[in-house]
């Protein structure tokens, strides 16, 4: 297949790219390199530019005939988007429309597009499914559940085919030690951990002991990113043949607590480091994990790293390699 790769200088666009290439797949990146590197795209061609640019669209599509588009170009700072909603709605949502509306100008009908669990808010049950009601309690969150309705309308009147991959949370890196993540500034939990391992940061704070789970901590499902990619292929090749569209959450199902995350990340490390406990974030909830029944079962998707000590193995390689500690 010909497939575009937006967002394919980014820590999940990076590893598809990767995947997608391994597995034979001609693969086109287009990054406007807002948060990503350029350094990140080692597989496939690679073009510089904006969704926001239809004029850079018109030529990408008319250079090769894509069979399919993934989608991971997004802002994904659900703080920032409290504070600035309007650049999530322009990015996440706006540009969206304009990458789609390209699409349906060149005749590419289909779409794999990086969800997300902000878009269920406060779950009213957990592990959350595919059937849990959408309330998204921040615009980040609110930015994809547009999305994935807009594609509802697309689909209706332009038969452009999609498939919606919720993430739960993402996290590890390529077991090659080629791709890892690289946000600026680090938000995520594990990363964060490891630079406290590595010596890059002073102390990993808890953000709240107050929460109605076991030890007081928020619990979250965290899924290997080649998992994640593995989903995406899968569901991508499924797409092409026709299967139609179709929405999964992704998690590996088991929640683990930051006090537990930060117990693996010691014993994988082996290095001790300053643990402080803090206020609340605000807008955590307490628990998210993800049923996954319905991706198991229709992708027939299985995640080969689903124990959190391989992952951040991973990622700690990848820390230790690139970071040059
Ligand atoms: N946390 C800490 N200390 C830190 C950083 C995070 O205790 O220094 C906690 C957070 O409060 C949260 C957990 O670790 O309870 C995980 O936080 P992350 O920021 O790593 O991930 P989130 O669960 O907030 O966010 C992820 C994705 C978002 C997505 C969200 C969906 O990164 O893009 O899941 O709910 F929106």
């Amino acid at each position: 297949m010909k497939i575009l790769v937006v967002g394919g200088a980014g820590y999940i666009g990076s590893h598809m790219a990767k995947m997608l290439s391994k597995s034979g797949h001609h693969v086109v990146t287009l990054d406007n390199l807002s948060t990503g590197y350029r350094d990140a795209v080692k597989y496939g061609e690679f073009v510089e530019g904006d969704i926001a640019d239809s004029s850079i669209l018109d030529q990408v599509f008319s250079s090769t005939r894509f069979d399919g588009v993934m989608h991971f170009a997004s802002y994904i700072e659900v703080g920032e988007s409290v504070i600035d909603p309007g650049k999530y709605f322009r990015n996440n949502f706006s540009n969206t429309l304009n990458l789609l509306d390209a699409m349906v100008r060149h005749d590419v009908k289909n779409f794999i597009f990086s969800s997300t669990a902000a878009i269920f808010g406060e779950p009213d049950y957990v592990p959350i499914d595919e059937k849990h009601p959408k309330k998204p309690i921040n615009p980040y969150g609110k930015s994809k559940l547009m999305v994935e309705q807009a594609l509802e309308d697309y689909e209706k009147a332009h038969g452009l085919q999609s498939v919606c991959l919720r993430y739960f949370n993402a996290a590890g890196a390529d077991p090659d030690g080629e791709l890892g993540e690289r946000h600026n500034p680090e938000t995520h939990l594990v990363p964060l951990i490891l630079q406290a391992a590595s010596g890059r940061r002073d102390a990993i704070s808890i953000f709240g002991r107050d929460y109605s789970t076991a030890d007081g901590s928020c619990v979250r499902d965290y899924i290997h990113i080649v998992d994640l990619c593995s989903a995406h292929l899968i569901a991508l090749t499924k797409l092409v043949k026709g299967s139609g569209s179709k929405r999964y959450n992704l998690g590996n199902g088991n929640g683990f607590s930051v006090i537990e995350v930060i117990e693996v990340v010691k014993k994988v490390t082996s290095r001790s480091f300053n643990v402080i406990e803090a206020e609340r974030r605000p807008g955590d909830p307490a628990t998210l994990v993800a049923d996954s029944t319905l991706a198991r079962s229709e992708l027939n998707w299985v995640p080969e790293y689903d124990d959190l000590s391989v992952i951040t193995q991973h990622a700690w390689e990848w820390e230790m390699s690139h970071f040059n500690h």
